[in-house]
This record gives C-alpha cells, structure tokens and sequence, in this order.
C-alpha cells in the first residue's frame, strides 16, 4: 500500500511548529528539535557506487544505528533503494522518503512513508517525534546524546535523549536540509573510511561555518579497515545559522 504522502504544509506552519511559545526557554536558543546528517565518505569524499556503498564495516553500521534509532530518518528514494530489502525498512525509527514516484516506495504508514518534498518530509518528522520534554527535563539537543568515545566499537549513543531528526542521504537531500531555512541541519556525523575507492556520488563539502569535533580517533574495523568518526556543528550555541547554506 502506498500512501501517507504529505502535501501542503508550508515552510510557514513549520516555523509555527518549531517556534518557541513566548516566554519559553530552549536549551538551543530556538527550535528545540534538532536536524542532523550522518554519512560515511572516503578521504576523497566517496560515499556511493552504483547504488550502494562501497565498502562495509559493521562499526559504522552499528553507529549509524545507535545514532538514528529512535528518531526519524530522512532520506531520497535512491538511498531507500540502496538498502538490501531485507534490512529495510531501517528498524526502530520511522523511514521517510522522499520521492516524486511515492507508489515507487512501499509505503505502510506505519514504518514507512512516501512524501514528495523535503519541506513534507520533515513536516511528517516533527508529527512523528515524541512529545517535547519539559522544559526542566530537556537534554541540550545536539550535545546530549553521545556519551563514552571510547568504547569498543565507536562511541555509544543513548537514543531519545533529544528530539532529533536524521538525513541520511543522498547529497541533494543534505543540501536541501542545509538550506531549509525553518529548520537547517546544524550537525553532521561522518565517518572517514581509509579506503581509496571510486565512486560516482560524493559527500556535500562543510565550509568553515562548521566546526568539527573528533568523536572517535582512528580505530581498525574487524574488516580491517580503519576508520574514524567526526562531528561537525554549526549554530549549536545560539540556534541561529549565521550565513549561506554552509554545505556545497
Ligand atoms: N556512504 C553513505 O553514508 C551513504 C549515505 C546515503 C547514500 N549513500 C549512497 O548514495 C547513493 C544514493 O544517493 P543519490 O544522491 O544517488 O540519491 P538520493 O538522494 O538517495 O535519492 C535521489 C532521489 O530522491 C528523490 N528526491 C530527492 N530530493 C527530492 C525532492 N526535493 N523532491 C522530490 N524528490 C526528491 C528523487 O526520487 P525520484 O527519482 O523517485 O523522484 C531523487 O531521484 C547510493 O549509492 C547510496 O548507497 C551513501
């Protein structure tokens, strides 16, 4: 069945959504759901070939899912495409997909949705979401939700900690949220593979309006690759996004 497609809801009624009432207090200084990027790219900047990723290494897979599970997932029909069928829909977090084909995607309404721009997809991610903390209970978003770097496998993550939301891809659709004006992405997650690959689609290039934060220093996958884990932030102290989309 295919359905759930999302129509309609301006860039207007989201500011409305994201806004804080008057008098309220965020621990950002706006909006307090926060949107994020997360990908794995090569030193050159590979992320893709042929439709999937050239490369696996179980470390990453189980950051990106203690990053995102939990929380929606945001992600282009390519993508959605790229994951084997029997490892998607991505569990424990809603699956939202852009398209302009939503009968192309299998959506359920329940684990899965098909919607037809970027600006519908994150109006179905904040409807979503759980219900926002109180204000006395609320985690800093964007900081609050990494914890012990230096654990085996990658740092670990305690999901629900923050009302985030997910792009996982592909580039147009980072760049998309980079340049969403009612809610940018402000914070990155990218793991280096130390891998000399080809490929034909390629990670978004964080300008310095981004600062980066090591999350985990090289370490060697059971693949026997090495890899590292990065995090870029941008606006986190005051909400805002200063100036240009920060992403090219
Ligand atoms: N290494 C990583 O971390 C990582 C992460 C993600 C993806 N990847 C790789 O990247 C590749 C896929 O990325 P991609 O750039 O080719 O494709 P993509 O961004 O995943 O998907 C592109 C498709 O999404 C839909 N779409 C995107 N924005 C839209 C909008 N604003 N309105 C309507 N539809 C929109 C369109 O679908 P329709 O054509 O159906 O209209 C478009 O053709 C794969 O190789 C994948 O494995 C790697």
């Amino acid at each position: 069945m295919n359905g759930d497609v999302v129509n309609g809801q301006g860039s207007d009624a989201l500011a409305a959504i994201v806004a804080p009432a008057k008098g309220e207090r965020r621990p950002n200084g706006g909006s307090n759901v926060a949107v994020g990027g997360i990908w794995a790219q090569s030193p050159d900047g590979v992320i893709g070939a042929d439709g999937s990723i050239p490369w696996h290494v179980p470390e990453d897979l189980r950051f990106f899912s203690r990053s995102t599970v939990g929380h929606p997932v945001i992600m282009g029909r390519r993508t959605w495409e790229s994951f084997p069928e029997r490892f998607r829909p991505l569990p424990g977090r809603p699956n939202i997909v852009i398209t302009s084909r939503p009968d192309s995607v299998p959506a359920d309404g329940s684990q899965v949705w098909a919607v037809d721009s970027y600006d519908a997809a994150v109006a179905l991610a904040l409807r979503l979401l759980p219900p926002a903390p109180g204000a006395d209970d609320a985690a800093p978003v964007g900081t609050s939700s990494r914890t012990d770097a230096a654990s085996s496998d990658g740092p670990s993550l305690v999901p629900g900690t923050a009302r985030e939301i997910w792009v996982i891809g592909g580039p147009g659709v980072w760049r998309e949220a980079a340049a969403y004006a009612p809610l940018p992405l402000t914070r990155a997650l990218v793991t280096t593979i130390e891998l000399d690959v080809t490929g034909d689609t390629h990670a978004p290039h964080l300008d310095d309006e981004w600062a980066r934060r090591e999350v985990a220093d090289w370490a060697e996958s059971a693949k026997g690759v090495r890899y590292r884990i990065d995090e870029y932030t941008r606006g986190a102290a005051t909400g805002t996004v200063t100036r240009g989309d920060g992403i090219a």
